[in-house]
């Protein structure tokens, strides 16, 4: 054969293998309102910026007749791409071939991908759509899984993993995605579960549907496995790309810089009003991100889950910053399990990445009750006190208004190595509310007083006055200083600044045991 006659039998070949399960099942796909792993990873990357690996393998299986049926690439497109010109390795799951199950060779280039990744510092992006281990290779399947999964591990903390569910995740397969950093999921056509309606249906004699059981709402909102759901995959999908505005390549690098053109010296009349005067009112915390990050974007992570803290990103200043807020509004904003558990993954993220972490601060404790104490909120919530002490990355806090009890020392506290912690004059800093320290501290004196409403109110009013105030600490050095709430965000962007060279270290260590 000439070269000529040779390329065309390449082309020809090339152009098999992008055809993936064929036309019929493709069309299948896009019937269940599903793209194909190539038209997904279209969205995902700079247009024309895909560079395609290990299109030409087939699976090795000759059991129940797979021997006949070899398909170019086996089930996953793997390669690298760009997105907004930032080098990322990728794959997308095909379901046109064997429902886009896990075979020996399809691991194996998941495997080359996550290496490459790692060895040259860029992020994975992995498009799942996935019936499970291929069934006819038994064994050598799982052993597949298992090989990914040590990648995931070894990758955590070196290099950002994205998980995209596009389709059923059904087995072990779901516990890829959940050791990467952020899941994203898409309603009525995404799923996750250990396994499926009919297998509870025998072993626990629930009756329960895909989507109740495993969709994209069920683990956004309840299970807090997702930390995105969205209507379609393009949204999900362009979730993904924003969030590249963040996050850095990899652990040694520093995060973007953002582009917008707020300037660093804004003041914000608005913050004044904010806080209700009345401590026991809620208000929207996320009115005061949007009033001091740039342009008001708050690119928040886990929305529909334990909204009573609010964690995600922003530029402040330019610098990309990890966000972590209790939200009064909800709960009144009290730290419980899944609060405790969301934040702690989040300031981990983002401590492994270099993103300085912003706190703020309207928190009147830990949530009390047997269901909280049963389930563990000790444990759970030593899992925040834990993360926010063993990050190093600049943290800056900002209390506007309580700062009760245990929840005070958790959230970024001056003692556990807060680098810029401030209060507004609104802040309540003390071991508990005033009414419940009067309770304790004066129950016989108010019991016996003539009048005894009366005489609480009073020793409220005493109380308020000498430890319901920023003061007190401030007297301490506790908080670096009281400021204008309209001043803020400068004095974030100031102290990000002056933290830029910060160095500090934890001890060498195998590693800590982070409370599980
Ligand atoms: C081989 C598979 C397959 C699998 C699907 N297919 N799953 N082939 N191994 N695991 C094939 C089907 O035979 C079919 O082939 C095509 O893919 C599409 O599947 P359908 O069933 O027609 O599609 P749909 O109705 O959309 O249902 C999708 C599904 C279902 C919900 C994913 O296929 C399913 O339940 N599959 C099995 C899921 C599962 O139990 N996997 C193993 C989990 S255990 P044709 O030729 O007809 O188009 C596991 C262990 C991992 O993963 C362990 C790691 C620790």
């Amino acid at each position: 054969m000439t070269m000529r006659e040779k390329l065309e039998q390449l082309e020809g070949r090339r152009a098999l293998a992008e055809q993936g399960g064929g036309a019929a099942r493709i069309k299948a796909q896009h019937d269940k309102g599903k793209l194909s792993a190539r038209e997904r990873l279209d969205l995902l990357l700079d247009e024309g910026s895909f560079v395609e690996y290990d299109r030409f393998v087939t699976h090795r299986s000759t059991d129940f007749g797979l021997g006949d049926q070899r398909i170019y690439g086996d089930g996953v497109v793997t390669g690298h791409g760009r997105i907004d010109g930032r080098l990322v390795y990728v794959f997308s799951q095909d379901f046109t071939v064997f429902g886009g199950s896990l075979s020996e060779t399809f691991a194996e280039k998941i495997c080359k991908v996550m290496d490459l990744a790692v060895r040259n510092g860029a992020p994975v992006v992995g498009l799942n759509d996935s019936g499970g281990a291929r069934i006819q290779e038994g064994v050598v399947s799982l052993g597949g899984y298992a090989d990914i999964f040590l990648r995931n591990t070894m990758a955590s903390g070196v290099v950002p993993q994205i998980s995209a569910i596009l389709g059923p995740c059904a087995g072990g397969a779901v516990y890829s995605p959940a050791i990467t950093d952020f899941v994203y999921m898409v309603r009525g056509s995404s799923y996750m579960f250990v396994t499926g309606p009919n297998v509870v249906k025998t072993v626990t004699h629930e009756d329960v549907t895909m989507e109740r059981l495993g969709g994209a709402d069920t683990h956004a909102a309840t299970s807090g496995v997702a930390h995105f759901a969205h209507d379609s995959e393009l949204q999900s999908i362009q979730a993904i790309r924003e969030l590249f505005r963040y996050i850095p390549q990899n652990n040694l690098d520093a995060p973007p810089r953002g582009t917008g053109r707020d300037p660093h010296d804004r003041r914000d009349e608005g913050l004044l009003d904010v806080v209700p005067d009345n401590a026991n009112k809620p208000y929207d915390m996320h009115e005061v991100i949007r009033r001091i990050v740039d342009d008001g974007t708050f690119y928040e992570v886990h929305r529909e889950f334990a909204q009573n803290i609010l964690c995600g990103f922003a530029h402040l200043g330019g610098h990309s910053v990890g966000i972590v807020a209790n939200q009064p509004a909800v709960l009144a904003g009290v730290l419980d399990i899944n609060a405790s558990v969301k934040a702690a993954r989040f300031v981990r993220f983002c401590d492994a990445f270099n993103i300085p972490i912003v706190t703020f601060e309207d928190v009147p404790g830990f949530l009390p009750g047997v269901a909280q104490e049963h389930g563990g909120i000790i444990r759970h919530g030593a899992k925040l006190l834990y993360a926010y002490c063993e990050a190093t990355v600049p943290k800056l806090t900002v209390i506007t208004r309580k700062a009760y009890g245990g929840a005070y020392d958790v959230m970024s506290s001056k003692h556990i190595r807060g680098d810029f912690n401030v209060a507004w004059p609104t802040a309540e800093i003390a071991v508990m509310g005033p009414k419940g320290a009067v309770e304790i501290l004066f129950r016989k004196e108010i019991a016996e007083a003539p009048d005894p409403a009366k005489a609480m109110d009073e020793r409220v009013a005493e109380y308020t006055e000498k430890f319901a105030n920023p003061y007190v600490a401030a007297a301490r050095g506790y908080v670096d200083d009281i400021i204008d709430p309209r001043d803020t965000r400068p004095r974030l962007i100031d102290a990000l600044q002056t933290l830029q060279g910060k160095r500090d270290r934890n001890p060498p260590r195998k590693h800590g045991n982070l409370p599980l």
